[in-house]
């Protein structure tokens, strides 16, 4: 089967898996409203597939798949599921409001995977793949069979378990680099010769899905394209599963920027990538780092006097991509403390940020007032620091901090005296620790009775100078639930606090749904 084809070369079909193998990255929930958030964003950017959660997997996921399907008219709405009739029942379900729907179905083909992890037999997994598609194409038009650990199978079982998925009615078959075992050169040669062996291959598109492990995710990705390949699974910001997927922002730039290369075209509309990087990176916690390709801060920086002498005579002596045309704004903030709420609100819009009501959009433009009364310059990054703490705040039911002191002295005890609202009603508590940060936490555990573990704390300036917002993202875990707390302030010790009572309540509400009897604050 040919892909759609636009213009003079056949489309490459991107298919946007941040929402389900992004996701599944450790520390990376999200909610049904952040991944609605997302999903418009991917939507705007002409993303042709969100791949939205893993409708089985609990019955947030299913009301997440639900809630895209809903709010997405004009990309492709997937879920994943297991080759088993419960669950391609559930994604069916799930899908249902979807303009249009797709189920992506899938089961491991490799000797390793099917003998210790399925325990079954070759011929019963080929079985089970025929008895999943049919079932799936019974539901809906649009089905994908992706073979699991495709990367470490043999051709001649890929070879026969694809041809009877295609008769079976798949559409598109992908081929995973599960593990991200795959050198380039050789897995674009197992995309071609898949393509050429199997007899019926032209009823289908092949996608390929490629994990990091060996960094290589985007390179095998690319060679698969070069020998056949019709479809990319990606993700923004290359999130996913341990080292993440191949990076939708590489893969789409790599197509646009190398037309005289590529065989293909991608439809996406570039200028959205850095906003959504930004929303993604900020609803994660997960920072970018600053040398990352396209959507890292440093992306199109020149601080060689050598370079910037080049790049005033000729932009493309140094550059070969546009700033603008990935969503970069060269200029700095238009913003002021004159401006109205409209500007903000707008401003915030190109941003990503969209807020859900008025309330929300208040908070954080009588913050921003705030700020541009304390700085002399407000950034992007401060914009995006202050929406995001307010529609934290109204998160924040459970927990919020009214007030806080700190001292800390050369010589002495680092101390803190605090007061929080706890679902409603205030309380203070003083707690000495190694430092600021350190006693103001151990003040939060001693009136919420918090025995929660800190894995991660990073604090990041947001904007460059003294007067900088900092923000602070920490990671905790309780009873095998990771999540990621964030705050921002202009104090460091408050942004920290914030970040950490951030993380308690999204840890309480989770709990809650699990427990509902069990309140633990
Ligand atoms: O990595 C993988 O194999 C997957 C499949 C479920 C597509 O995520
Ligand atoms: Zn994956």
């Amino acid at each position: 089967m040919s892909a759609n084809v636009a213009g003079d070369k056949p489309k490459l079909i991107i298919f946007d898996t941040t929402l389900r193998d992004g996701e599944q990255s450790p520390g990376a929930s999200m909610d049904k409203d952040e991944k609605i958030a997302i999903a418009r964003l991917l939507e705007r950017m002409k993303v042709d597939v969100i791949e939205a959660g893993f409708a089985i997997a609990s019955p947030g996921d299913f009301e997440s798949v639900q809630a895209v399907a809903a709010a997405i008219k004009d990309s492709t709405v997937c879920s994943l599921s297991r080759a088993l009739d419960k669950d391609i029942e559930r994604a069916a379900e799930a899908l249902k409001p979807a303009a249009r729907g797709r189920i992506h179905t899938f089961i491991a083909t490799s000797p390793i995977h099917m003998k210790y992890k399925l325990q079954m037999e070759p011929d019963k997994v080929i079985e089970q793949a025929v008895r999943a598609v049919t079932k799936a194409r019974n539901l809906m038009d649009d089905v994908e069979f992706s073979c699991e650990d495709a990367g470490r199978s043999e051709p001649d079982f890929l070879c026969r378990i694809i041809e009877q998925v295609i008769n079976a009615g798949a559409r598109t078959i992908n081929i995973p680099d599960t593990v991200g075992y795959a050198m380039p050169r050789q897995y674009g040669a197992m995309i071609r010769d898949l393509i050429a062996r199997i007899p019926n291959s032209d009823r289908a598109i092949f996608s390929v899905h490629c994990h990091n492990d060996l960094g290589l995710a985007v390179a095998n990705s690319l060679d698969a394209v070069m020998n056949g390949a019709r479809q990319v699974e990606c993700t923004i910001n290359g999130l996913g599963e341990r080292a993440g997927n191949a990076s939708l922002e590489e893969i789409v730039m790599a197509v646009r920027t190398r037309k005289d290369f590529f065989p293909v075209q991608v439809d996406v509309d570039t200028t959205q990538i850095v906003p959504a990087s930004k929303l993604v990176s900020r609803v994660t916690g997960f920072p970018v780092q600053p040398n990352k390709a396209i959507v890292g801060g440093n992306a199109f920086a020149h601080e060689s006097g050598i370079h910037q002498d080049g790049m005033l005579k000729n932009r493309e002596t140094y550059e070969i991509m546009r700033a603008e045309d990935v969503g970069w704004k060269t200029n700095r903030m238009v913003l002021g403390k004159h401006s109205g709420r409209n500007a903000f609100k707008s401003h915030l819009a190109e941003l990503g940020v969209n807020f859900a009501n008025e309330a929300d959009l208040n908070a954080a433009f009588a913050r921003f007032k705030d700020l541009a009364d304390k700085k002399h310059e407000v950034f992007d990054d401060d914009l995006l620091a202050i929406a995001k703490d307010s529609q934290q705040i109204q998160v924040n039911e459970g927990l919020r901090l009214v007030s806080l002191k700190v001292h800390s002295e050369t010589g002495e005890t680092p101390a803190a005296s605090l007061v929080l609202s706890i679902n409603g009603n205030e309380k203070q508590a003083n707690a000495q620790g190694n430092g600021p940060v350190d006693a103001a936490y151990r003040a939060v555990n001693d009136l919420v009775g918090s025995d929660v573990a800190v894995q991660e704390f990073t604090v990041n300036a947001v904007t460059k100078g003294m007067d900088s917002q900092v923000e602070v993202n920490v990671r905790v875990e309780h009873d095998n639930h990771i999540v990621t707390g964030h705050g921002a302030d202009m104090d460091i010790v408050v942004a920290s606090v914030k970040a950490y009572l951030h993380a308690l309540n999204t840890l309480q509400t989770m709990e809650s749904r699990l427990h509902p009897h069990v309140a633990t604050h």
